[in-house]
Parts: C-alpha cells; sequence; structure tokens
C-alpha cells in the first residue's frame, strides 16, 4: 500500500484553498438540518439513528438497534420487518399525497412523462406481479440492464417488493461485462430493453443481453421494454416484451414485510483486483441512511421542492439518490434519459427551468465540461428555481466549485460536496446545508451518526494540516454487509489493514486542514477515477493482455482536466515492436477491444507500446513511475528498478511518440 502520491497540481491547490462561505440566514432559517444533529449523535449515536429509522414504516419495531457482534458483518434494526417498496410507494399514496409527480421523466428526443405516487404504486404492483409469474421470488436475483427509463424504478421497486434482489449493470457495460455480473450474481431474469436514445441516435441494447445470455446458465427469461422500437433479435425460448408480460397484470399486490437485514441488491464495483466485487446492501439499515442523508443534506422539502440527480441508476448514486432516498421521502424528481448536449449543450438547463427544479446533484465531471461549454449556455436559462447543488463521484476543484455557485446556483446557492461510495451505502462526509460554512474542495465533515477518522499506516488519528489514510471507526446504517459470494475478500479488501482497530479502510487518501475539515484526495489503491465512475487498473490490463497481440500491459489513471482521471496504457506487443505493428491501427484496435471487454467507459486515453515495464527486482511493476510519465513530470525515484535504464526508453518514446 503506498501513501498517496498520484495527487496533482489540481489537488494541491486545493489544500491552499481557504474561502469559506457561510449559509445565508434565510436558508439557515429554513434549514432541515440543525446544529443540535451533531450534538445528539454524539451523546447517543445509536439513539440518533433509531430516530431516523423512525422516518420509516416498520410492520414489526426493531428490538435492538445494532449488533456488532459478529463484526465485520454488521446487523442494524435486528428483529424489525419491513417493505422497502411499500416505503418508497405506498405509504405516500396511504397519506393522502397519490397525486404528487414522484417522477417527472424526460426522454432524450423531449417525449415526458409524469407519473405520480398512485400510478408508481400501480406500476411497481404490475411488474411485481409479472416477476412473480416468470417465477422470481424472496431472494431469486434479477439483473436490470436498462438506461434511464421510469421502467429500470418500476423493475427495482419491483424486486424490493417481492424481497428478490436487483444487480442493476450499467448500460454502458459491455455484453462481456454484463455476462460476468449476471452469473456471478445467478440471475434468473434479465430485464432489458430495445434500445436507447443517445446524441439523438437510437442503439441497440438488447444486442448485447444476447450475445451475453449465450453462456448464462442461470437465465430463465429475458423481459424486454420497448423503447426506439428498433430491429431486435428474438429468442422465443426466453424473451418476453414487457408490454405482453406486465401490461396484462393486476395493479394490486400485496407487500410482505421481510427482515431489516433481508437483502436488497447487489451493485458490482472495481476493486483492486480484475473481478468486480457484487457489494450486497440490506433493507432497513440502508433506506434509513438514504432516507436520511437525503432529507438532512438535500434540504428536501416533499411538497415544494423539485429534485434532480443526474446520475445514471446503474452506479450506486443513481441507487440511493435516484430511487431510495427520494422516493422514501416523497420526493418530486426528474429523471432525464440523455446526454447533456443533446440537441444542445444547454439540455440540463432548459429541463432545470421547465420543472422548475430546486436541488440538483451532479458530478464534477459534468460541472468541468458545462465550464468548458462556457458560461453564456447556462446564462440563457431561468435558473433562479436552484437553491442547493450538490457534487459528487471525485474531488472537486475549487475552481469548478466556484463556477458551478456563480453560474448554476445564482451566487446563493449551498454546494454539498458529498463524500461516500458504492460501498457506504450513502453519504458519509459532506458540509449540512443551513449549518456548515461551505469551503470549496472539502467535503469537510462526517455527518451526525458518522465517524470518519484521517489516520497514518499505523491507524493513528493524524494531526491538522497532516494527511493520511480515510477511515471509518464506527459501523453505519447503509454499510455494505459483505461482497456477494466472497465472505473473505469482504474481509481482506476493507477490513485487514486496520483489523486491530477494526476500522474500515476506504482506499482514498486525505488530510486535515488546520481547523480539521477532511479534504479527499483520490485513491491509494489501484482503483481509477474516471469522470467519477470506478475503474481498476487490473481490469484493463486483463482486458489488454487477453488480446492476442499483448504480452505485457501496465495501466495508470493520469489526472486528467476534465475527467479527473484519464487512463494511459503501456503496452509490450507479441513478437517485438515491429514499427509496422505499433502505430494507430494497432492501439486503436486495443481501445476498440477493451471497450468491448468492458464498456465504452474503460477505453483507455492513450496507449504507449513499450518494450520493457519498469519492475522490481520481485517482478512488481512501478505505476508510480509510468504515472509521472503520462503526467509529463520528471521521473521519480528509479532505484528499486531491476533495471533503471527501462525509464529512459520509456520516457523517450512517449516525447517522440507525442
Ligand atoms: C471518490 C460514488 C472526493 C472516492 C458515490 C471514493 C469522492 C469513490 C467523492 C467511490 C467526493 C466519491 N470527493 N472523492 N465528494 N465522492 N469520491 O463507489 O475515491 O462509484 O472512494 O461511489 O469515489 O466511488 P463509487
Amino acid at each position: 500500500m503506498t501513501q498517496p502520491d498520484g495527487q496533482n497540481t489540481t489537488l494541491d491547490n486545493l489544500l491552499s484553498e481557504n474561502r469559506t462561505f457561510a449559509p445565508s440566514s434565510e436558508f439557515a432559517a429554513q434549514a432541515n438540518a440543525t446544529a443540535e444533529l451533531y450534538q445528539q449523535a454524539e451523546q447517543d449515536r445509536e439513539g440518533f439513528w433509531a430516530t431516523q429509522a423512525a422516518r420509516l414504516h416498520w410492520d414489526t419495531e426493531w428490538n435492538q438497534v445494532l449488533d456488532w457482534s459478529d463484526a465485520p458483518f454488521a446487523k442494524w434494526f435486528v428483529g424489525g420487518k419491513l417493505n422497502v417498496a411499500y416505503n418508497c410507494v405506498d405509504r405516500h399514496v396511504e397519506a393522502g399525497n397519490g397525486d404528487r409527480v414522484a417522477i417527472y421523466w424526460e426522454g432524450e428526443p423531449g417525449d415526458s412523462r409524469a407519473i405520480t405516487y398512485n400510478e408508481l404504486q400501480r406500476e411497481v404492483c404490475k411488474a411485481a406481479n409479472a416477476l412473480s409469474e416468470l417465477g422470481v421470488g424472496t431472494g431469486d436475483r434479477v439483473a436490470i440492464y436498462l438506461p434511464m427509463l421510469p421502467e429500470a424504478v418500476f423493475s427495482m421497486l419491483a424486486c424490493a417488493r417481492l424481497g428478490a434482489l436487483h444487480s442493476v449493470v450499467f448500460g454502458g457495460f459491455s455484453a462481456e461485462a454484463l455476462r460476468s455480473r449476471i452469473n456471478d450474481a445467478e440471475a434468473k431474469v434479465v430485464i432489458t430493453c430495445d434500445g436507447q436514445y443517445r446524441r439523438g441516435k437510437p442503439m441497440a441494447l438488447k444486442a448485447n443481453v444476447d450475445e451475453a445470455v449465450t453462456a448464462t446458465p442461470s437465465v430463465e427469461h429475458v423481459l424486454v421494454v420497448q423503447r426506439t422500437e428498433q430491429e431486435v433479435g428474438w429468442n422465443s425460448g426466453h424473451d418476453k416484451w414487457w408490454h405482453d408480460v406486465v401490461d396484462r397484470q393486476s395493479d394490486q399486490h400485496t407487500p410482505e414485510a421481510f427482515d431489516s437485514e433481508h437483502p436488497l441488491y447487489i451493485l458490482y464495483t472495481s476493486g483492486t483486483t480484475g473481478k468486480p466485487k457484487g457489494i450486497l446492501h440490506t433493507s432497513g439499515g440502508y433506506l434509513t441512511q438514504a432516507a436520511y442523508t437525503h432529507q438532512a443534506v438535500f434540504d428536501l422539502k416533499p411538497d415544494s421542492d423539485v429534485y434532480w440527480c443526474t446520475a445514471d441508476i446503474g452506479w450506486v448514486t443513481g441507487h440511493t439518490y435516484i430511487v431510495y432516498g427520494p422516493l422514501a421521502n416523497g420526493a418530486s424528481q426528474v429523471i432525464y434519459e440523455g446526454t447533456p448536449n443533446t440537441p444542445d449543450e444547454g439540455r440540463h438547463w432548459a429541463i432545470v427551468q421547465k420543472y422548475g427544479v430546486s436541488l440538483y446533484y451532479t458530478a464534477p465531471t459534468t460541472i468541468r465540461t458545462f465550464m468548458k461549454w462556457g458560461s453564456d449556455i447556462p446564462a440563457q436559462y431561468d435558473l433562479s428555481s436552484l437553491r442547493l447543488l450538490g457534487t459528487v463521484g471525485e474531488p472537486i476543484n475549487p475552481e469548478a466549485w466556484m463556477w458551478y455557485r456563480e453560474h448554476i446556483g445564482n451566487g446563493t446557492a449551498p454546494i454539498v460536496d458529498t463524500w461516500w461510495q458504492t460501498e457506504t451505502g450513502a453519504i458519509m462526509i459532506s458540509p449540512l446545508p443551513g449549518v456548515t460554512a461551505a469551503k470549496p474542495g472539502s467535503a469537510q465533515q462526517p455527518l451526525p451518526g458518522i465517524s470518519a477518522k484521517v489516520v497514518d499506516e499505523e491507524g493513528n488519528q493524524v494531526g491538522n494540516g497532516q494527511g493520511g489514510l480515510l477511515v471509518l471507526d464506527k459501523p453505519w446504517p447503509a454499510m455494505l454487509r459483505g461482497i456477494w459470494g466472497d465472505d473473505q475478500r469482504f474481509k481482506e479488501t476493507y477490513w485487514s489493514k486496520f483489523a486491530e482497530q477494526g476500522f474500515y479502510f476506504a482506499g482514498d487518501g486525505a488530510k486535515y486542514d488546520e481547523s480539521g475539515d477532511i479534504w479527499l484526495l483520490g485513491r491509494v489503491d489501484d482503483v481509477m477515477n474516471v469522470s467519477g465512475h470506478r475503474i481498476s487498473t487490473t481490469e484493463v490490463e486483463s482486458a489488454l493482455v487477453a488480446h492476442s497481440t499483448v504480452a505485457e500491459a501496465a495501466v495508470v489513471g493520469a489526472s486528467d482536466a476534465t475527467t479527473g482521471q484519464g487512463i494511459v496504457a503501456f503496452v509490450i506487443l507479441r513478437g517485438g515492436t515491429g514499427s509496422e505493428d505499433s502505430g494507430d491501427s494497432a492501439t486503436n484496435a486495443l481501445r476498440d477491444h477493451v471497450a468491448h471487454e468492458i464498456g465504452p467507459i474503460a477505453k483507455p486515453r492513450q496507449i504507449m507500446v513499450v518494450s520493457e515495464l519498469p519492475k522490481t527486482r520481485s517482478g512488481k511493476i512501478m505505476r508510480r513511475l509510468l504515472r509521472d510519465v503520462a503526467e509529463n513530470r520528471e521521473v521519480g525515484d528509479v532505484s528499486t528498478l531491476a533495471d533503471s535504464s527501462v525509464m529512459d526508453q520509456i520516457s523517450a518514446g512517449m516525447k517522440s511518440g507525442s
């Protein structure tokens, strides 16, 4: 394990940032969150979480808040029973809010649909009845491979209603990536659609499923939503149209109460090895923290706010802050199908104006893209409805933070920089709007009820002004309950580094500033963060070496002004590096190959053909040195290399090749 050494100048600048933005008195006066929350949680953590759990409807009350006796396997709200979908849908209808719009769905071509909680209830019931008819029962797994369509939300909630686990696979992943996820979870049903709109064009999606399910023995049915009406291949043995199976179902379905620890979903994320980890989340604790954080951090007022989280449903942000948090809180939210520049670069602001969006949550990489497009674009729209902005997924540079506040937030909106992970399930570190004086670039403090520390390699907390590794030193309700089918890997990955102290190791570097606020500094392991998406270096390396022309590969994440990091690969080709086969066509073929193996998001920005890779005497590739080359820095200490001249050759090749 290395110290955070991948920091670039942007991050260094971050640390000399000392502006603060106190909340306005008007905002503070109406804010959901108060400073007392910190004290309450401090005095009685479990009591605090018990209060938060009371946000939900429990069919059976729990009798113990936390059982940590089998650490690191937590049990929250022990003995309690609830139905997650009932909490997200039916209880709002029963409370008289059935006519409230749950989802303002906006299609990329301009079609739209407003779905009330009444309708959402009917749609979820029909989908649940359809899945039951297809043989899905409690504990079964359903893979959902859909773009941002309402049916994605209906499907997830239908699974939750039945006590089946969903495994949502991002629509940008390849057939290969989909297949390995289906097989790891042994999914019984796959839900997909014919195609999706991307930049104004229909693009096939089902074709990837057709390719994936040629070798997925567990799959019994493929349920296909019709979206683009394009031609699709059809396997009459297992393919079924959503409109044939779901539309004819009864819109009544009685939800069953499940144990608080009943599994809710699996979501795959990249780790430090080539094989993605199936992160497992359960019901009561997860929904409690999702609802609490969504209400406190976004200051949600369900009867007046219009909330919009721009994440894709295929990532954890889409799970917790499109589906479970907002719907548990009875929010009205926008879900947008397409890209931000279709038909033009003002699309997001046209949507904000159209629906009067008041709470907007996106990724720093998107903000930097908007900056590149220019502030004259948002200036053409009425954004006065926006009263709070959020960011997630990667550190935000102060410049982007300031631009966001100035040009999107009318110069006044509080910004919440929220740090969390697929594994944490919900927001862990963030300013509290109306309470915290915000600092551009810092996520600042653990939320009330959450405990996080920056420690050194020995697990000792570092002092103010010092950096180290981020750990979570107390269990939290939405924490992952394991890695699907691999308890050993769960313990090793997160709990072995600080086993003695019992800390969860997050994999992020962090630093305290002089007043004790936390600044996140990026991953310290072999995980890259490209446009807020986690991709492991080993995953891309495995894809590269699976190509017949590649003998060896090393991949690094190099800092990138827009995407945070960009993927740079160094490859040794088989049979030497004949110049005729190491040119553009060879590297383009490799980039396409990676897209085919993993998905377009994993395509290397740059591939360098080299004759050697820098290795230590024990054979470990020194990625730190390759990162120096990829970021055009002077190459660091090479004394531990088996052959120290290797770096000279690589640097020379990089210069002549670029
Ligand atoms: C990074 C996304 C800095 C971090 C919810 C973490 C952040 C990884 C922030 C998790 C933030 C997320 N500031 N870094 N506000 N939020 N990260 O699992 O490196 O896709 O470990 O979850 O994103 O990514 P994941």
